[in-house]
Order: C-alpha cells, then sequence, then structure tokens
C-alpha cells in the first residue's frame, strides 16, 4: 500500500518504519527539514532501541523516503497517516492547531486526485476532534464527501517512549475507530500482518479509549506512590505490597512501580487535556484531578526524605537520573525538573548525570554542574539521588560511595545492587 504519514516525531516516524518494514510503501513528512534530511540518510532524529537498525534498512530497500512536501506525498498515495502534536495548552485543554492544519494541507492534495483516498487519525485528540473538526475540513478543502469519496478510521497508538519500535510491531490490540465499513476494512487490510486483537468501535469511542487509557495507567501509579508513602512510615517495602495485589488478575503488576512521579509527553498532557473536557461539559473529574495533584506533590519526596538526613544548604547533591524514564533522552514533564529545582531553591550544589538525557537537561537547568559519570557526580557528594532507574546504576557499588563526602543514596527508585543497605534510603520501601 502507498502510505504517507503527516509529522514524523516518535509515533510518525516509528509508525512508518514499522509499516515499510511490511513491505508498504512509506513517504514521511515533517516540517522540520532537517529531520527530514536525517531519515533520509536512515538516521533517527530520536533516540529508541531498534529504531536506527530498521530505519536504515527500509530507506536503502526504497520503502521509506522523507519530504517536507505534504502535497506530493498524499497525492502519490492511498492512505495518509496524520501524528502531528497535539501539545497542550496554557490552562491543560488540547491544541489542534497542528492536526488541524495538517488536514488542510492533505485535503488540498486530494482536489484532483480521482481514486478513493484513507485519512487515518493517529494524533492524539479529544472525543468527536475527528468528526467536528477534521471531517468537515476534509470535505471543505477536497470539495468531496466522507464516505463516498474518501474514508476516515481513528488509530490511537499506544507506544511507549524508550521501547516504541517493539511496542509498535507487537502491540496489545489495534483500535481502529472508523466513520464507516469500508474505511475500516481498508485499515484492518494495512494491519493484516500484525498478530494481536483489533477492536473496531466509532470515532468518538477510539478518541477515548486513548486518554482513558493513559489516564487509568496514571491513576495506578498515583495509587502505588500515596500506599508507598503510607509504606515509608510503617517500614514496607511496597514492592511487595505491589507483588501482593498485581497477583490479582483484576489488578495485574504492570505499572505498580513506586517512584518519583510519572511525567513524559504524554500522561500529564492527555490526564490534564481529559480533565478539561470534562469540565467543559460539566462532568466531575475528581479521581483524575487527585490523580494529577498526588503525582505533583509526589515529586518533591525524595527531597523531604533528603532534608530529614542532612541540612541541605551549601551541601553537594548528586543527581543520578534526567529523563522521564529509562531507555529515553526525553526530559519532558520528567520528576528531575522538579526535584532540581526544589534543590537549588534551598541553596544546594547540584551535580547531575545521566546516560543519555543530559544535553536535553541543559536546556531546562543550566545552572548546575553535569557529570560525565555517576562516580563523578558522587565525587565529594554529601547524598545521591536516584530518579531514574537506569541499568547502569544497579553497577554502583561502595567504591563510588567512598568517594563521597557522606556515604548516602536516597532512592526515588527500587535499586538491586551492592551498596550496603546502611547507606540507602527509599522514597517508599526501608
Ligand atoms: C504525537 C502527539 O504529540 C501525540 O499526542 C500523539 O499521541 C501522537 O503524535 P509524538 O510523535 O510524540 O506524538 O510528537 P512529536 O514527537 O512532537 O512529533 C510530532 C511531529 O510532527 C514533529 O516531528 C513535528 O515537527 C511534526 N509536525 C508538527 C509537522 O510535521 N507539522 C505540523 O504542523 C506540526
Ligand atoms: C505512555 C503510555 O504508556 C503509552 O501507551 C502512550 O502511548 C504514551 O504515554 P510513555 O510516556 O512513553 O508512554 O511512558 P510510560 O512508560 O508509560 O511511563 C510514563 C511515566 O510513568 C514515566 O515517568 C514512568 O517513569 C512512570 N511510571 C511508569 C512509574 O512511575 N511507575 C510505573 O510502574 C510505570
Amino acid at each position: 500500500m502507498d502510505i504517507s504519514i503527516i509529522g514524523s516525531g516518535y509515533v510518525g516516524l516509528t509508525a512508518g518504519t514499522g509499516l515499510a518494514s511490511k513491505d508498504h510503501n512509506v513517504t514521511c513528512v515533517d516540517i522540520d527539514e532537517e529531520k527530514v534530511g536525517k531519515i533520509n540518510n536512515g538516521e533517527p532524529p530520536i533516540y529508541e532501541e531498534g529504531l536506527s537498525e530498521l530505519l536504515e534498512e527500509v530507506v536503502s530497500e526504497g520503502n521509506l523516503k522523507a519530504s517536507t512536501n505534504t502535497i506530493e506525498a498524499v497525492k502519490n498515495s492511498d492512505v495518509t497517516f496524520l501524528s502531528v502534536g497535539t501539545p497542550m495548552q496554557d490552562e491543560g485543554s488540547i491544541n489542534l492547531e497542528y492536526v488541524k492544519q495538517a488536514a488542510r494541507d492533505a485535503g488540498k492534495a486530494l482536489m484532483e486526485k480521482e481514486k478513493y483516498h484513507l485519512f487515518v487519525i493517529k494524533s492524539t485528540v479529544v472525543p468527536k476532534t475527528t468528526e467536528e473538526h477534521i471531517i468537515p475540513i476534509l470535505e471543505e478543502e477536497t470539495g468531496k464527501k466522507v464516505g463516498e469519496d474518501f474514508g476516515v478510521c481513528m488509530n490511537p497508538e499506544f507506544l511507549r517512549e524508550g521501547t516504541a519500535l517493539d511496542d509498535f510491531m507487537n502491540p496489545d490490540r489495534i483500535v481502529i475507530g472508523e466513520y464507516d465499513e469500508k474505511s475500516g476494512d481498508v485499515l484492518e487490510d494495512i494491519y493484516s500482518e500484525f498478530d494481536t486483537e483489533i477492536l473496531r468501535t466509532s470515532l468518538r469511542a477510539a478518541e477515548l479509549i486513548k486518554y482513558a487509557s493513559n489516564s487509568v495507567l496514571a491513576t495506578k501509579i498515583s495509587f502505588i506512590n500515596e500506599i508507598g508513602n503510607l509504606c515509608k512510615k510503617l517500614d514496607i517495602d511496597v514492592y511487595e505490597v505491589a507483588d501482593g495485589i498485581g497477583l490479582d488478575e483484576r489488578v495485574n503488576r504492570e505499572f505498580l512501580n513506586s517512584g518519583p512521579g510519572w511525567g513524559g509527553s504524554c500522561f500529564p498532557k492527555d490526564v490534564r487535556a481529559l480533565i478539561s473536557f470534562m469540565e467543559e461539559r460539566n462532568v466531575e473529574s475528581d479521581v483524575l484531578e487527585s490523580v494529577v495533584d498526588s503525582n505533583e506533590k509526589q515529586k518533591t519526596k525524595i527531597v523531604e526524605l533528603l532534608e530529614e538526613e542532612i541540612d541541605i544548604s551549601g551541601s553537594h547533591i548528586a543527581v543520578l537520573g534526567l529523563a522521564f524514564k529509562p531507555r529515553t533522552d526525553d526530559v519532558r514533564n520528567s520528576p528531575a525538573i522538579d526535584i532540581i529545582r526544589e534543590l537549588k531553591e534551598k541553596n544546594a550544589l547540584v551535580k547531575a548525570y545521566d546516560p543519555q538525557a543530559m544535553e536535553n537537561m541543559k536546556e531546562i537547568h543550566q545552572s548546575i554542574e553535569y557529570a560525565d559519570s555517576a562516580s563523578e557526580a558522587m565525587k565529594g557528594a554529601h547524598a545521591a539521588l536516584i530518579i531514574t532507574h537506569w541499568d547502569e546504576f544497579h553497577d554502583l557499588t561502595m567504591e563510588d560511595l567512598d568517594l563521597m563526602e557522606n556515604p548516602l543514596v536516597i532512592e526515588g527508585r527500587k535499586m538491586d545492587y551492592e551498596i550496603l543497605e546502611k547507606h540507602t534510603k527509599g522514597i517508599s520501601w526501608p
């Protein structure tokens, strides 16, 4: 199938590369010329395991190319995915400007085209966006009728950063929201080689499934973090509690890992967008508001624990882990941002280290020191905080602690290394 993808970020590029590896002929479009250049050289502009090798392969085989020319790409394809960003507006609601503009551009391409065309919304959009905004724009720009000359689907993406390619290629399910059966059939055919459950539903149900999925995952984490704070008072290891409740299939152990709070490009944006969407419709969102509030409080719990141990003012604090989670260089809404801000406000001297995300964090926190390794960050430190559980931090040893002025590690993430327990404190485990 000839496929065009408008917006080649995490979702667009990963989906494009995955579909090209299934012998579809893919054109990835992006307004960012530098990104387009890199992609055409087989270099992914984002750090994702396995993506570089597969992208190089599909580009060299001619199954994938990149372009800044939306009109051309759409005209030369039969199916167009829209996966541009849907960022958050200040008060939390969704910004639909980019996805509307992408629909306008893509629609123009269809004016001269005779053949049936399918549009697939992959950007995360609030319910009824496709029906009330995207379809009217496409009809206006194309001068054609949905359901007759072109079809529309809403196909939310559930990939996680850090495991994007594997998640796209091996999804738990594929959700197809369809304008009509013909639209759904064309898209289901594209996914025919994916061995997973395909759920066919309405456009607005598919839109809501995406928000509800991210929101229930964020709720699980905020819940286990609160239980974790109780465990701290009772000298119980919250991970043992999570194991105990997670064995119940109705609960499931996934996403019950307590830590310094959830972040990233999606959970904060999507949970807030759903809250403001509900408020606009006078639907109470008490549960979700408390999920967000408790997460904000959770982010600096580790600093409170540190304050119980040492006088922070003037102390040298090593911050290990800056990315919002391991295996990505992304620091969007990372708890480390708030923790470093809090330490600076308390006059700490911060020295930070992360295997991948330091360049991105330097954009946010310029006035702190950055180290080339975890050991270097710990040299002369009065305490070390572990924020992101990169694999390499499991290799920290007593030698690293001997470098410190005061051998104390506070774990925002449960670690499994040879450092003696007497030198470590967990935010929700002994
Ligand atoms: C995006 C959305 O942000 C998310 O809500 C949705 O779930 C999936 O798609 P992601 O791929 O992570 O997620 O976003 P991002 O990495 O920011 O990529 C968006 C891409 O679209 C960027 O490369 C940007 O340059 C491009 N873009 C944006 C366009 O090509 N045209 C535009 O008008 C706007
Ligand atoms: C998330 C969703 O998982 C994915 O399905 C959707 O498409 C995009 O948003 P992502 O943002 O990449 O993916 O990160 P995820 O792995 O979900 O982690 C989100 C945050 O929750 C991170 O800060 C992570 O550290 C935290 N987390 C996750 C926990 O604190 N505990 C857990 O058990 C799991």
